[in-house]
């Protein structure tokens, strides 16, 4: 096939492209034909929100046949001159020359008919919705965050380590695991000779990722400072707007670090993402910002300016009780935030993100640090308005005695996590990371209310569909 240009190219370019020849290809949005004998036809490829215009006379002979066939939905191969555009909102169309319809879209059955469809419906049609504004608008943000990621920790030297997805340990210590298993396998795993784990395929229980972090730590304490970027499972059983049980999640883990630059890293790189954004993905977020949400610019903009405010989880419950709102999970100290109270912070109290830290110690998992108060440890939440929390982390417990007594306390099986003892025992040193979610993270920049508009097949209790 003759090479074309992208849409996106031309728009960005026009200058370079004007009265020169080109060739698109793309899907058609919309037709309508004046009556003088024109066919103005709105070609999308999916390299930008804009469609081009494609201007095509009915009367040329060459173009005639291909035109009666064009349809919302078809896949066209156009070729003809970039010319100024009279019409509003585009700087320039194409006057059709040659034109090949590469595959038909029956009008009686396509779905995806020019008015606005539900969020629902497009969830059903997974495999069409990335040809609407909103899920392109979506997967093109998502991808320039993706990139964004690697290229906010390459260039602080932190190594990508490729954490594995199958794991036998349970890090949250949460207990919602997707156990791993091979159907018809019963035998005893090569190469081991005690019966123990026999019909288990790996020789014992084993499950899909919750989190790359342990495995992380390992390599934290060796090359310093490194970072998973990576799919991660979890069946909880809830169906709320902020959860999946296949998300993705960077998670950093630096070595020679206490929770204070730990959240000095979270916080720089929350801001530089939605630098990025603003820069980068200007078209996209102003089409979020005119159907989606139209306070985007200015949340977006805050956050690039001003710190987040820091409090104490002590703290937290001091204000949320105060506020004298009325909230249906009560406020009282040992109990976690609930999705209520994030939001009460970020959105009515403080305004913009808060990042939360020193939780009590029952609410966390075995590995963070103990403060010295025996009854906190030194964790942080960051919170946003709109979504509520969208990175947790820590610093890590590095003390093999205080590690112990905290496993012992979760009922942390020791035989199973005995490595993770080591790291302690050889060369330990002040460690801590941070576990960002990189849907809530597209969620906040795009303002979608649902989780399940932001990840391109999403699997929930109940679906996992394509
Ligand atoms: O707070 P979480 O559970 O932290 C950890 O997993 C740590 N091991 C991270 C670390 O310190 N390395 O999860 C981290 C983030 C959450 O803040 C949230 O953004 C996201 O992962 N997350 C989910 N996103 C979508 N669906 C779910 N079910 C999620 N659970 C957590
Ligand atoms: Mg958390």
């Amino acid at each position: 096939m003759e090479k074309g240009e992208r849409i996106g190219s031309l728009f960005r370019d026009d200058q370079k492209y004007l009265n020169k020849e080109v060739r698109v290809n793309g899907w058609v949005r919309t037709r309508r034909d004046s009556r003088a004998g024109v066919s103005f036809i709105e070609l999308n490829d999916g390299s930008c929100l804009k469609s081009l215009q494609l201007v095509v006379d009915f009367h040329d002979p060459s173009l005639q046949e291909t035109l009666t066939r064009v349809t919302t939905g078809c896949s066209l191969s156009v070729k003809g001159q970039v010319v100024p555009s009279p019409g509003k909102g585009q700087s320039i169309e194409l006057h059709a020359r040659e034109m090949t319809l590469l595959g038909e879209a029956d009008p009686a059955g396509y779905p995806l008919q020019k008015k606005r469809h539900s969020f629902e419906f497009l969830r059903q049609i997974a495999h069409l919705r990335p040809r609407t504004n909103t899920l392109g608008a979506v997967a093109r943000v998502r991808s320039r965050i993706s990139h964004a990621i690697h290229q906010f920790f390459q260039e602080r030297h932190f190594f990508y380590i490729q954490t594995p997805i199958i794991t036998a340990s349970d890090c949250e210590g949460a207990g919602e695991v997707f156990q791993v298993t091979a159907p018809g396998f019963s035998g005893e795993p090569a190469g081991r000779e005690e019966p123990a784990g026999k019909g288990e395929f790996f020789g014992k229980p084993a499950y899909l990722t919750v989190s790359g972090q342990l495995q992380a730590e390992i390599y934290a304490l060796a090359l310093g400072k490194v970072y998973t970027f990576g799919p991660t499972f979890r069946a909880e059983n809830s169906n709320t707007s902020r959860h999946l049980a296949e998300f993705w999640m960077v998670e950093p883990e630096m070595a020679f670090c206490d929770l204070a630059e730990d959240l000095r890293v979270a916080e720089e790189f929350i801001r530089h993402l939605v630098e990025v954004v603003l820069r980068d993905c200007a078209e996209d977020l102003d089409f979020f910002t005119r159907f989606v949400e139209s306070s985007l610019p200015q949340v977006l903009e805050q956050v690039h300016r001003e710190p987040f405010e820091v409090i104490t989880y002590t703290e937290a419950v001091h204000l949320l009780k105060k506020s004298r709102e009325s909230f249906v999970y009560p406020v009282q100290w040992g109990n976690d935030l609930q999705a209520e109270h994030e939001r009460h912070l970020t959105e009515n109290i403080f305004k913009k993100p808060v990042a939360v830290i020193h939780f009590p110690r029952s609410l966390k998992p075995f590995y963070m640090r103990v403060n010295d108060d025996g009854e906190t440890v030194a964790a942080m939440d960051i919170l946003v308005p709109g979504t509520g929390e969208i990175i947790g982390g820590s610093q890590r417990e590095e003390r093999t005695e205080v590690l112990l007594e905290q496993m012992q306390r979760k009922l942390v099986p020791r035989e199973s996590y005995e490595w993770y003892v080591d790291l302690r025992r050889y060369g330990s040193v002040p460690h801590s990371g941070f576990g960002l979610g990189l849907e809530r993270l597209v969620q906040f920049v795009t303002g979608l209310p649902n989780i399940r508009e932001v990840i391109p097949f999403p699997r929930t209790p109940g679906h996992a569909d394509f």
